[in-house]
C-alpha cells in the first residue's frame, strides 16, 4: 500500500496494474480490492464463521463502550471523532449512540476514497442518529489530517478500525503512523484495530474459508481488470492460495496461474506471460503481538494508553496517545 515514496506521486489503478505484472515476483495491489462488487464481497467476508476479526472488533465495542468512553476522555472536552476509511460503520456506530446518550459533544469526521462509501454512510447515520454531527471528507487521509491540524483547535480522536494496519507491511505501519504523528496535537488520540498472533490454523482458515468467498474477492480485482482497463483474464485458470507464516505472523494471499498463459490489457496496449504455477502476490495481513504493537507505538512517537482485547483475546483495540 502507501508509503512515504509512494505518497509523493500518487499512481492511477493502470500504472500500479502495470507496475505490478511487469514485476517479478508478479504483484497487484489489495487497495484495489474495493470497487462496487468488491465492497459487497468483502461484506460477505466479514458474515464467514472462519473470519473472527469482526466479530471480535465488535464484542470489544459492544463489552466495554463505556471503558472506551472514559479512555476518550469523552466526558471532559469537545473533540472530532475521526475514522479512517469508515466502510459501512457498524462499529463506530455503537460507540456514536453511546456518545450521544451520554450527551457528549463531539462531531463525526468519516474519511474515506470513495465518494459513493461516505454518501452511503452519511445516510445511514442519519437515519440513525438524526442529532448526530457528521462531516464528510472525500480524499487522502493525510491531505485531509493536515488542513485540521491547521484549522481546527478542536481534539482529535481518529480511528483506524478493522484491522486496515494489516494491509501494511512493519515498515510501511512505521511510516504511516510517523506521518500520522506529525499532523496531530499533543491531546489528540488514536485507537487502531490490531489482529493478534493465534493459533495459525484460526488464522488461515480466516483467509482460506469454505464457502470460497474470498477466493472470489481475490478473482474479483481481475475482473476489476477486465472491466477497467479492457484486459482478457480468464478467472478459472487462477486459483486462489492463501498462506501464514508463523514466523513472520503475516497471512499473504496469491493468484496463481494454473497453466502457461498469456494476458492482454488494451488499455495498456500490452500482453503479459504467465508461466504454469506462476503466483500474483495480491494482500498481506500482517498479525501483531503487544511487543510489536509496543515497538511500534514507541518508535513512532506515541504510548500505549490502554489495550481493549475481546474475551479469546484475539484482537486488540490500541488506543495510544502522544508522546511529548
Ligand atoms: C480489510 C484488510 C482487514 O486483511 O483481514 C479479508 C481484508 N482480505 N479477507 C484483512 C481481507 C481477505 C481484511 N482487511
Amino acid at each position: 500500500m502507501e508509503n512515504s515514496t509512494q505518497r509523493k506521486q500518487t499512481n492511477t489503478f493502470a500504472e500500479d496494474v502495470l507496475n505490478g505484472l511487469t514485476d517479478n515476483p508478479k504483484h497487484l495491489s489489495s487497495k484495489y480490492f474495493y470497487d462496487d462488487e468488491g465492497s459487497r464481497l468483502f461484506q460477505e467476508i466479514m458474515k464467514l464463521p472462519e473470519y473472527y476479526l469482526t466479530r471480535s472488533e465488535r464484542e470489544i465495542f459492544r463489552n466495554q463502550t463505556d471503558e472506551i468512553y472514559k479512555a476518550f476522555h469523552a466526558d471532559k472536552s469537545e473533540f472530532d471523532l475521526i475514522e479512517l476509511g469508515a466502510g459501512d460503520g457498524t462499529k463506530t456506530s455503537l460507540l456514536v449512540d453511546y456518545f450521544l446518550k451520554k450527551n457528549t459533544k463531539f462531531r463525526f469526521v468519516p474519511i474515506d476514497i470513495s465518494e459513493e462509501a461516505l454518501n452511503f454512510l452519511t445516510e445511514k447515520f442519519h437515519k440513525e442518529f438524526p442529532d448526530l454531527d457528521i462531516q464528510t471528507e472525500q480524499g487522502d487521509y493525510f491531505k485531509t489530517l493536515e488542513t485540521f491540524k491547521e484549522k481546527s483547535e478542536t481534539r482529535k480522536i481518529i480511528l483506524f478500525l478493522g484491522s486496515n494496519i494489516g494491509n501494511f507491511s512493519e515498515e510501511q505501519a512505521l511510516d504511516f503512523f510517523k506521518h500520522l504523528r506529525e499532523v496531530m496535537n499533543d491531546d489528540d488520540l488514536i485507537f487502531i484495530g490490531f489482529d493478534l498472533h493465534k493459533n495459525p490454523k484460526t488464522i488461515i482458515n480466516a483467509y482460506d474459508d469454505s464457502q470460497n468467498v474470498t477466493s472470489r474477492f481475490n478473482l474479483n480485482l481481475l475482473k476489476r481488470i477486465n472491466l477497467e482497463l479492457g484486459a482478457d483474464f480468464n478467472t478459472e485458470e487462477f486459483l486462489h492460495y492463501a498462506s501464514y507464516h508463523p514466523i513472520e505472523r503475516a497471512a499473504r494471499s496469491f493468484l496463481i496461474s494454473q497453466k502457461e498463459q498469456t494476458v492482454h490489457i488494451k488499455s495498456l496496449n500490452k500482453s503479459f506471460k504467465f508461466k504454469q504455477w506462476e503466483p500474483i502476490f495480491m494482500e498481506v495481513s500482517q498479525k501483531y503481538n503487544l511487543e510489536m504493537i509496543e515497538k511500534l507505538a514507541n518508535e513512532s512517537g506515541f504510548e500505549i494508553a490502554k489495550n481493549f482485547f475481546d474475551k479469546n483475546h484475539f484482537y486488540t483495540n490500541s488506543l495510544w496517545k502522544v508522546r511529548i
